[in-house]
């Protein structure tokens, strides 16, 4: 009993601080051009900004787009036989060409006003899903845990159909409060101890009609906020290489989870067998 007062006092003097230090970083958020501020609108809305390395524009996508390549070529798919296979994922965020462009500062003036504080930005993964019958693992409906509010910014590396697995989300504005679906969303997630819920759950509570799946040529971007928006990648046929770069405010919620994007938790390429 004492021990559930203290964690919800702890948590109530948590969300007061995060909610403090909000406000007071409030006046030094960065100005943004127009065109930045219909992404942040369109985060804070919906919870996803679909567009394309052209049109974003940023600096040094050539060099980013090339290691990326080189390094995909490396990866190689998957002969086992496992009901489940697990994605091919490669720690990157060392990597001059990834680091770079991760850190644009156009980008990260976005991801400072969507975040309401300074940025952290954690990582870049390399990841190859593999073809999958079934759901498991991020091919479940979930929401990512590793700090309140959080960005990631997806970069499809080859043509994305259906049978590639795009990436599915829900509007924010049908999962979150003030909509009754977001207890719903909520429980399930619970109750699933936070892995994630199956397509037949959801349907239960949002209809498919409602779903929004992201195909999308080889350089479609998608910023989200992975933290409030319920998604998932969908079941594939055929593998699907994407980048993922990852951002939350600095210091995160959850520190511990993020080591995953620089640590060894996943392998770093060997650059020495790779020319780059
Ligand atoms: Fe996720």
């Amino acid at each position: 009993m004492l021990k559930t007062v203290e964690s919800k006092i702890s948590a109530l003097n948590w969300e007061l601080g995060y909610r403090l230090s909000r406000l007071q970083h409030s006046k030094n958020l960065p100005a943004l051009e127009k065109r930045d501020r219909i992404i942040l609108n369109a985060l804070k809305r919906e919870g996803v900004y679909v567009t394309t390395l052209a049109d974003l524009g940023l600096e040094n996508t050539p060099e980013l787009l090339q290691s990326a390549h080189k390094l995909v070529s490396t990866m190689g798919g998957s002969n086992n036989q496992q009901s489940q296979k697990l994605p091919q994922i490669y720690t990157v965020t060392d990597l001059p060409e990834f680091k770079t462009w991760g850190n644009a500062p156009r980008l990260m003036k976005i991801i400072e006003n969507y975040l309401g504080l300074p940025v952290a930005f954690q990582g870049v993964h390399l990841r190859q899903d593999l073809p999958n019958y079934n759901q498991f693992g991020t091919l479940l409906w979930h929401k990512d845990s590793e700090d309140r509010r959080m960005v990631k910014v997806i970069i499809y590396l080859n043509d994305v159909e259906e049978k590639h697995g795009p990436f599915e989300y829900i509007p924010l504005s049908l999962t979150s409060f003030p909509n009754l679906n977001s207890y719903q969303i909520d429980y399930k997630l619970w109750q699933s101890g936070y892995l994630g819920i199956n397509d037949e759950e959801v349907k239960e509570i949002v209809p498919k009609s409602a779903w929004k799946s992201c195909p999308g040529q080889a350089g479609t971007v998608i910023i989200t906020d992975p933290r409030t928006v319920l998604h998932h990648g969908t079941l594939r046929t055929e593998s699907r290489s994407a980048l993922f770069f990852v951002y939350t405010a600095n210091p995160p919620k959850r520190p511990e989870l993020c080591t995953q994007y620089w640590d060894d938790t996943f392998a770093k390429p060997d650059i020495a067998k790779v020319t780059i």
